[in-house]
């Protein structure tokens, strides 16, 4: 299947034929997670018939606790599951319609699929250049090439501009968070995994990374696949939520949607019915889930 996209990505070139017929409005998703059930060292059944989809230039955020297996349905899709002793031993996932659950890592960047890990992982004794650099090497390009790619890093980053040759590990965690955004980019997706990127970061700083990740998804269509705790920056910017609890996919629905929805207001937005209020004055039985 050859079928031209509609969303080129970043860096990806568009628009080079201009007898090239526009992109019909496709309704293939970029990601296709169905029913998956995920085993961590052959015993530790962690996902449990967990089904998602990714439309193409899409923000879908994956919202829920500690532990409810966000980063595993994350690392399942771009397939860094083994490296941790976990299997998808159910269900299947496609890419653009392409079975790819059983490729490598490699194979899922090379299409465009990478993955940005929780703990913005960045090589703390390289400069922030150097980090953005290893990026590129996935798909050899030109000198040229990377250096437009890194041009337009800045773009979107201009604080990794300013802290280019300033060691990474030195760099705050804002910081650190981009550049490792940053390197995803630089091997010119077509879509983005995102672990908790607000993890730890001020308020501030928050709003503005997902201010950048908003531009990258209008500008350079990017599909973006969030995992959050962060519920109610998420919904801010996301198009559509699933919400995980305990490995399984307890709602899901229109960004605003969720927004409006009592049982998201009352336990992940921290609002009750009657507007807000602290805890610990809902009284203990009216605090049941209605999804349970
Ligand atoms: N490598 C592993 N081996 C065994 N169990 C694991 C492994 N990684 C995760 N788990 C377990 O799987 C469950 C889901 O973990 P996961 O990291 O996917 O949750 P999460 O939603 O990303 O949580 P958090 O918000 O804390 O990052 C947890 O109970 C966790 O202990
Ligand atoms: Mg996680």
């Amino acid at each position: 299947m050859t079928a031209a996209p509609a969303s080129t990505g970043f860096g990806r070139e568009s628009g080079q034929n201009p007898q090239a017929a526009p992109a019909p409005a496709t309704s293939i998703n970029v990601i296709d997670v169905a029913n998956i059930e995920v085993i961590y060292n052959h015993v530790i059944l962690v996902l449990k018939g967990v089904s998602l989809s990714v439309p193409e230039g899409g923000i879908v955020a994956l919202l829920g606790g500690n532990g409810a297996g966000k980063s595993t349905t994350l690392k399942s899709i771009s397939n860094l599951l083994r490296t941790e002793r976990g299997e998808v031993t159910k269900g299947h996932i496609h890419c653009r319609g392409e079975r790819v659950d059983g490729l490598t890592p490699n194979d899922l960047v090379r299409r465009g699929v990478i993955q940005v890990m929780e703990g913005r992982h960045c090589f703390g004794h390289l400069t922030v250049e150097e980090n953005l650099l290893t990026g590129a090497f996935i798909h050899g390009s030109k000198r040229r090439q990377i250096a437009d790619d890194l041009e337009k890093v800045y773009h979107y980053f201009p604080r990794l501009k300013e802290r280019r040759t300033s060691q990474a590990g030195y760099t705050s965690g804002g910081e650190q968070q981009m550049t490792a955004i940053g390197r995803a980019l630089m091997s010119r997706p077509t879509t983005i995994l995102l672990d908790e990127p607000s993890m730890g970061l001020a308020p501030q700083l928050v709003e503005e990374i997902f201010e950048i990740v908003k531009n990258l998804n209008e500008q350079e269509k990017v599909s973006i696949l969030l995992a959050e705790q962060n519920t109610n920056v998420a919904l801010r910017y996301a198009h559509y939520g699933y919400i995980l609890e305990n490995g399984r996919v307890v709602l899901d629905g229109n960004a605003a949607a969720l927004r409006e929805n009592e049982d998201v207001k009352e336990f992940y937005l921290g609002i009750a019915g009657e507007g807000r209020r602290s805890f610990r004055d809902v009284k203990h039985y009216r605090r049941r889930k209605r999804w349970l």
